[in-house]
């Protein structure tokens, strides 16, 4: 069988993903690549595959009969744009989170996989770690019993090394970083309980960045890169106190979900550490996760039942790869999705409805803290796949 030739729009930091697609010997391999930034063409061909066809115009990469797929790791805003042409031009697509910055956006990539007949899947990685499958797999097997409450504590140690020097940080490429970054987290939340949010309130502000820097200003450049503490020499280095940067630094997101479960959000972007700490409880007992020990603690309730005999502990697997193994996982996982018609862990709707929690969020956040009714998705989106047998 012939491989899958893919494309790939955005060929930035997190188009290094598609080394996991570049098997020359496998089922698919890397054959193009468009971005706006000539010295990003260089380095993908350096990096990924020296023969590979590039451009400046992506519309020049879509019209090209010989690619099958494409994927798309552009920025946020770009996504719509993207997403929408390449399934126009009759391609399989891979488009990374969040879905779009807004939900309407969202609507048209879904209505455009609708009308193509191809495939589509969102990279939702974090899908695929061995630690949020384990608790998956825990919730799901009745261990806790019926769940009712998920408090998620999002610790982003990294806010100034990858979102508050660069275009993250400005609202009208993300919306809020309760979409860039926080899309993940809406979207596990929505699998392990099974359920998709229905309302939202949120509080929260620029409380460390942001500030009157001119909105020109970069770390090498700047007269106090001796005693900044957000002083970073590359590869990004806008200033993190600039003027335009406008999305929350410190934000609490309180859900509640189609059949009653809570949900509580809190994502900090100044703390010292890089963690996610998940609690899950239900009704006979909790789950808690450990990334910093690689751990999920299962707590059982001292009722009177076979759940008194033990605690748990789960010592999570290694395993190969970035994002703890997740991205060569999900790279397959497309495969199968278009050569056997696989049904996506995380289906297309999956990227909506994260999106219109981080939005609404945003929202909320924004104008005081008002709870958001969601607006409902159309029944057809709700299809995990809509073509089922797959063709390249
Ligand atoms: N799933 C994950 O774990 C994960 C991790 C990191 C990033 N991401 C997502 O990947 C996407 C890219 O993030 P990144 O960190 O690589 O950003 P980046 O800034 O490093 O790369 C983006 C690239 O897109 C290019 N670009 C900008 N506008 C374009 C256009 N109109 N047409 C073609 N190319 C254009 C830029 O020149 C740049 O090379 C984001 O949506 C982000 O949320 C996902």
């Amino acid at each position: 069988m012939e491989p899958i030739r893919i494309g790939v729009i955005g060929l930035g930091w997190r188009s290094g993903v598609v080394r996991y697609w570049h098997q020359p010997e496998g089922r698919s391999v890397v054959v193009a690549g468009a971005d706006i930034d000539p010295v990003r063409l260089d380095k993908f061909r350096e990096r990924i595959n020296p023969d590979a066809y590039t451009t400046l115009d992506y519309r020049e990469m879509l019209a090209r009969p010989d690619i099958d797929a494409v994927v798309i790791t552009s920025p946020d805003h770009c996504h719509e744009e993207h997403a929408v042409a390449a399934l126009r031009a009759g391609k399989h697509v891979y488009c990374e989170k969040p879905l779009h910055i807004t939900v309407e956006g969202c609507d048209r990539i879904l209505e455009a996989w609708r009308e193509s007949g191809k495939h589509f899947m969102i990279g939702f990685n974090m899908r695929y770690m061995n630690m949020y499958r384990t608790m998956k797999e825990i919730i799901d097997a009745g261990e806790i019993g019926e769940v009712k409450a998920v408090w998620v504590r999002h610790f982003v140690g990294l806010g100034s090394d990858y979102y508050y020097h660069s275009w993250h940080a400005n609202s009208r490429n993300t919306t809020s970083l309760l979409l860039q970054k926080a899309s993940h987290d809406f979207d596990i939340i929505h699998w392990l309980t099974g359920q998709y949010t229905r309302k939202v309130a949120a509080f929260g502000a620029l409380d460390y960045f942001g500030g009157d820097k001119p909105n020109d200003l970069t770390c090498p450049t700047c007269d106090e890169r001796a005693t900044c503490p957000e002083f970073r020499s590359g590869p990004l280095v806008k200033c993190a106190f600039r003027r335009e940067v406008d999305v929350e630094d410190n934000s609490t997101v309180l859900m509640e979900l189609d059949r009653g479960v809570k949900a509580t959000y809190m994502q900090c972007h100044f703390t010292p550490d890089y963690q996610r700490n998940y609690t899950i409880i239900g009704t006979e007992g909790r789950i808690e996760n450990s990334e910093t020990e690689n751990r999920v603690y299962l707590k059982s309730r001292r009722s009177g039942t076979w759940r008194d005999l033990s605690d748990r502990i789960y010592e999570i697997k290694a395993s190969e790869g970035t994002h703890n193994g997740a991205d060569p996982k999900i790279c397959n996982d497309f495969l199968d999705v278009i050569l056997h018609g696989k049904e996506p862990i995380a289906p297309p709707i999956a990227g909506r409805m994260s999106v219109a929690v981080g939005c609404a969020a945003a929202e909320s956040m924004r104008s005081g803290g008002q709870p958001i009714v969601l607006q409902k998705p159309e029944p057809w989106m709700l299809a995990s796949s809509i073509h089922k047998v797959g063709q390249h």
